[in-house]
């Protein structure tokens, strides 16, 4: 298969009424086990970029390794910039062998997010790379952007149509109440389905993104817990949320928190359980198996999205 853009997933996904997982990779092992995973459960997938694992990783080892990861399991993967701050990263992206990128212009006014927007897409599409572009703000913190649960707003139905008519954007992430990180909700989990609904209706078809959909799975909070440093209250998007999601229009569901927690909570549990341990492929390779076991449930038992290629 090889590398792709998101456009046949995403078409594939509306139809069938599933979404495709974007997964956070910031190293090898992270890379290897969500592939893995991918790969005994024939998923198409979405890997995603942001400036800190540009920044840690550098460019080119993660676009390496993802092309490794490619000819490893010959499954459709696409490359995306996760939240592009302006049009300078994005450039660098689509320069720099990834499909899709993210232009996140949602801390801007609507006209100068529309302007933002349409200049990247107009060098994305010249190149043959497809853009996600987000309106409505998502409370929590991405790299040096965070936005309060005050600060943080809905996406408006009619902006987001116009929105889209005069950028061309190829999807949009719309917030509807999920938010970055382990902490979500302080009350009950909430999302708007309505707004959802009404953006879906208004674009029947039209590619619609989740940002902040980690679970916050509770069995990796206990254990990361019990095994050193407290995570107290952490809340996310129940997993039944995200199927009702995937079924009404949403394509693309992000996940990083998760990723995380599963990442270490596995490495943990060996430096507490084999104190002497100090050999890097034990604790890695255990944070690997249990990223690969906790993308393979979110795949086959909440994004819809195996044996789809
Ligand atoms: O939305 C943010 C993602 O979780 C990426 O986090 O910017 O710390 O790499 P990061
Ligand atoms: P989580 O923090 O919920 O995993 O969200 C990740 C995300 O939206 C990446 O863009
Ligand atoms: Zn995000």
């Amino acid at each position: 298969m090889g590398i792709v853009t998101t456009k046949e997933m995403f078409e594939k996904a509306s139809k069938g009424g599933y979404a495709i997982g974007a997964f956070n990779v910031n190293n090898m092992e992270i890379i290897q086990g969500i592939t893995e995973a991918a790969k005994e459960v024939n998923s198409p997938l979405i890997l995603q970029v942001s400036a800190g694992a540009r920044k840690y990783a550098k460019h080119n080892y993660l676009v390496h390794l993802i092309q490794a990861a490619v000819e490893d399991t010959d499954l459709p993967i696409a490359i995306h910039l996760d939240h592009g701050a302006d049009f300078d990263i994005c450039k660098k992206c689509i320069d720099g062998g990834f499909t899709s990128v993210m232009i996140d212009g949602s801390k801007y006014d609507f006209e100068e997010n529309i302007e933002l927007t349409r200049r990247v897409v107009d060098y994305a599409h010249e190149h043959g790379v497809v853009v996600e572009a987000e309106l409505g703000k998502l409370a929590g913190v991405e790299d040096d952007v965070n936005v309060s649960a005050e600060d943080s707003s809905y996406t408006d139905p009619d902006q987001a149509v116009e929105f889209v008519q005069r950028t061309g954007c190829d999807s949009l992430a719309i917030a509807i109440g999920t938010s970055h990180g382990a902490y979500k909700f302080k009350g009950e989990p909430k999302l708007r389905f309505d707004i959802l609904d009404k953006i879906t209706a208004a674009m029947p078809g039209y590619p619609i993104v989740l940002h902040g959909a980690s679970t916050v799975i509770p069995e990796f909070v206990e254990k990361c817990n019990k095994y050193g440093g407290n995570i107290p209250g952490a809340k996310g998007v129940p997993e039944d949320m995200l199927r009702e999601a995937a079924r009404h229009g949403v394509c693309k569901i992000n996940i990083d928190t998760d990723l995380r927690l599963a990442l270490t909570s596995a490495i943990r549990e060996v430096f507490v359980n084999e104190p002497g341990e100090f050999d890097p492929r034990k604790y890695l390779g255990a944070g690997r198996d249990a990223i690969r076991d906790m993308v393979r449930h979110k795949i086959v038992d909440v994004l819809g999205c195996n044996d789809k290629i």
